[in-house]
């Protein structure tokens, strides 16, 4: 059930250059939200910003629901600056989540590229009482981004090679994949739309299954706007919207 509430801020904390945390309460959306669905969030009681600013759920803990962002423009500088006792409008959750309960998989590949890391927290939450194997691919800039909490059995890729592989979390992927094969993988990913479109390519020649899930521009969140198509690869429709259809989609349903 979609719940719009105004949230008690508990904390705001860093979490790697730039990257901040904002935990609050709402045990309405912490019991009942799944990997890879996210919250439309107003940041402010004022009209500035006017629209509402989504983001993935990153963990959650109890009565408590996590955010991870950067800040990019006003919305998330707002955000950036809550303090404990200060509020935020929440509506949500929204948006379909990982297939991670399916049973067709045997290893969970989770990979990450930037703030891509945040719905995967959440999604090795979801894994750990599955008994699945679980490998975790995690790309940044450089090693200050790199946002590790949370996750199992972890490799990490940096484009300056201050972290581990010295490339992308897709090169890494693909070194990954040929050196060890995984019992019966499927992919769940998230990151910038380049990544996505390398690691779908890689996946369909892999032959693994993988869902992506996607943070273009979206406005209402709701399916009222039309404001975020993704064009479809086949079947009646030409377009789906990212906000209801998505945000995850099997990479072989839409065209990046
Ligand atoms: C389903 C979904 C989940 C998301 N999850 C997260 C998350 O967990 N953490 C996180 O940090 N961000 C996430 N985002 C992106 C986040 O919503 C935007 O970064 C945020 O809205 C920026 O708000 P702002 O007011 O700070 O910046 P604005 O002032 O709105 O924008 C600043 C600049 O960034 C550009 N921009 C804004 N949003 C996007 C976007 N989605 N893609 C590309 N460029 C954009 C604008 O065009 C503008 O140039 C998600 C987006 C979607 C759709
Ligand atoms: S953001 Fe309005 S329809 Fe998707």
């Amino acid at each position: 059930m979609i719940v719009q509430e105004i949230c008690p801020v508990i904390e705001v904390r860093k979490a790697g250059e730039g990257t901040h945390v904002l935990a609050f309460s709402s045990p309405a959306i912490a019991h009942t939200v799944k990997a890879g669905q996210f919250l439309n969030v107003r940041v402010d009681g004022t009209t500035d910003p006017l629209l509402r600013r989504p983001f993935s759920v990153y963990r959650t803990e109890g009565d408590l629901v996590e955010l991870i962002f950067n800040v990019i423009g006003k919305g998330t500088s707002l955000l950036a600056g809550k303090r404990k006792g200060d509020t935020v409008d929440v509506l949500g959750p929204l948006g379909t989540p990982f297939n991670l309960t399916a049973g067709d998989f045997t290893t969970a590949i989770l990979v990450g590229g930037g703030l891509g890391v945040a719905p995967l927290p959440i999604a090795t939450a979801t894994l750990r009482p599955l008994h699945v194997q679980v490998a975790t691919f995690l790309g940044a800039r450089s090693s200050g981004q790199v946002v590790d909490a949370y996750l199992d059995t972890l490799s990490v890729a940096t484009d300056d090679g201050t972290r581990g592989f010295h490339g992308n979390v897709v090169e890494l992927l693909k070194t990954a994949l040929a050196r060890k094969p995984y019992p019966n993988p499927k992919i769940f990913a998230c990151g910038p739309t380049a990544m996505l479109k390398a690691l779908g390519a890689l996946a369909v020649q892999s032959g693994i299954p993988c869902e992506v899930s996607l943070e273009g521009p979206m406005a209402c969140g709701i399916g009222i706007c039309q404001g975020c198509p993704v064009e479809l690869t086949g079947g009646e429709k030409k377009f789906a919207l990212m906000c209801k259809d998505g945000p995850v989609f099997d990479v072989r349903t839409i065209r990046l």
